[in-house]
């Protein structure tokens, strides 16, 4: 029977549970020390451990290969194997969102004074936990706080604050976290080398982003996409995830910056005739911000980003956006976004919204755009001190070796990328033969691709 991926890489051993460090170490010495408590609750998103803990857990203490309770159980011996199959006699799931009434709970606190049949302990995992009556809860409160000696009761929950406090108060708490990008990339990579599916680095990348920190859902979705028969590439994973593709969201946030209106309500006309909701352009546009935010702030801020554009496409966007234009985004998104909930008309409030971005847009120019190779001309004035410290911006962020040759030139415009720089006579040809290595350190300077003219002009005054 095919199995699907997220249960055949189910981690039997704490070692091979990615992420949950401060959980492993505790679990680990709470085993060793054998200070078993009588209950625990974990507590975290879905798709994180949990289950996956609580069955590990139960092996460590059950396991037969081992005198006491072992941080290594064996997986090879039939408590074990049981856990593992799910049908051990000692081990039980239980489904609380089915078994939520409290003669559940009754039934259950009678199950728990059996002794268990062949190994240490009797372990009851309560999955989903949140899901059972408050008379429930009130039952097992008893039973959780001073259960027999041999029974160890695991709750799990996705949702902790709607456990009663007193039963949390009377468990030992473990928050499992959202993963981190990194781990579940890490995770995903290996899963992808051992089952021989081909995937692009960018798109195991969007597939961590998309699966907001469980490792299931991240699973399923390269399961999923596995089936296509070719190398997993981004786009893949925007088509399967139902996203809006990345050049399209690009285009529009472009449009919006350059303020060609036709093209942003063509571009969003395009995406809602191709199926796209009105709820979903904006909230991928609100991705798209944030993470221009995010760029526009932090400098080397590749990992924190989370929407579909590529670090490189959003540098290159910020590039031409200040603080306030992207801050005035966001909250024009934000506004639309609740309206959008309560319109029937969601097509009309998006392109409301889109056009009032470009116009909160052009508001707020940016300097840097400003600076106009016609102003620089206009004789000395503020534009050309602008230029020289742009100038000497990128002469400072350059290697010693090249700013000799580069404190040569002038920049005498910059524009929308396009950069101009005057040279003496002399240094023309070398500028000219050089001038993609020279568009590489200008753009590394600015952190945005630009192109450069090279311009001969008799004397340079600096
Ligand atoms: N920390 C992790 N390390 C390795 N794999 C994980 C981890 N978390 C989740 N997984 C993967 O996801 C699958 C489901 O995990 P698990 O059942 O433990 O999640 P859960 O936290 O109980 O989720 P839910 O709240 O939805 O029940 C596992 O079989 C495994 O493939
Ligand atoms: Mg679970
Ligand atoms: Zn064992």
């Amino acid at each position: 029977m095919h199995q699907p991926l997220s249960l055949k890489y189910r981690p039997k051993t704490l070692s091979s549970l990615v992420g949950q460090e401060p959980i492993k170490t505790a679990l680990t010495n709470a085993v060793t020390s054998i200070k078993i408590a009588p209950a625990y609750l974990f507590t975290g998103p879905r798709g994180t451990g949990k289950t996956s803990t609580a069955r590990i857990l139960a092996k460590s203490l059950n396991c037969l290969n081992s005198q006491t309770p072992t941080a290594t159980p064996c997986n090879k011996c039939t408590s074990c194997k049981a856990i593992d199959a799910g049908n051990s006699l000692d081990v039980s799931e239980i489904d609380a969102a089915s078994h939520n009434g409290v003669e559940d709970a009754r039934e259950l606190i009678e199950r728990s004074n059996f002794a268990p049949a062949m190994s240490r302990y009797r372990v009851f995992v309560l999955d989903e936990c949140h899901q059972l009556s408050s008379s429930a809860q009130n039952a097992l409160l008893k039973c959780i706080e001073e259960p027999p000696s041999h029974v160890v009761f695991i709750l799990c929950t996705t949702e902790a604050h709607k456990v009663l406090p007193t039963i949390s108060s009377r468990c030992q708490t473990f928050n499992f976290k959202a993963l981190s990008i990194e781990a579940i990339v890490g995770q995903l990579s290996k899963v992808a080398l051992q089952e021989s599916i081909a995937i692009a680095d960018e798109a195991t990348k969007l597939i961590a982003r998309h699966s907001e920190g469980g490792l299931r859902d991240a699973l399923q979705l390269l399961s999923q996409l596995s089936l296509m028969g070719e190398e997993i590439r981004p786009d893949h994973v925007i088509e399967v995830s139902g996203g809006i593709h990345s050049n399209d969201l690009a285009g529009i946030v472009q449009a919006i910056c350059r303020g060609d209106m036709l093209a942003v309500l063509q571009s969003a006309r395009t995406l809602i005739d191709s199926g796209k909701t009105p709820k979903l352009i904006l909230s991928s546009l609100l991705a798209v911000y944030r993470d221009l935010l995010i760029v526009k702030s932090v400098p080397k801020s590749e990992s924190a980003i989370a929407g579909t554009l590529t670090y490189s496409q959003l540098r290159q966007i910020a590039s031409s956006l200040d603080f306030h234009s992207i801050d005035a985004a966001l909250m024009q998104l934000q506004k639309s976004e609740s309206q959008l909930r309560v319109t029937t008309n969601g097509a009309t409030w998006l392109e409301v919204c889109l056009l009032n971005l470009i116009q909160k847009n052009e508001r707020q120019p940016l300097p840097e755009q400003q600076v106009s190779r016609a102003q620089y001309n206009g004789n000395g004035n503020g534009t050309t001190k602008d230029l020289n410290s742009v100038w000497g911006q990128v002469i400072e962020a350059t290697k010693p070796a090249n700013r000799t040759l580069l404190s040569r030139a002038k920049l005498v415009s910059l524009n929308d990328g396009k950069c101009v720089l005057a040279v003496q006579a002399s240094d023309f040809k070398k500028f000219q033969t050089n001038i993609a290595s020279v568009e590489r350190i200008i753009g590394k300077a600015l952190e945005y691709s630009v192109t450069v003219a090279i311009e001969q002009q008799e004397v340079i005054s600096v």
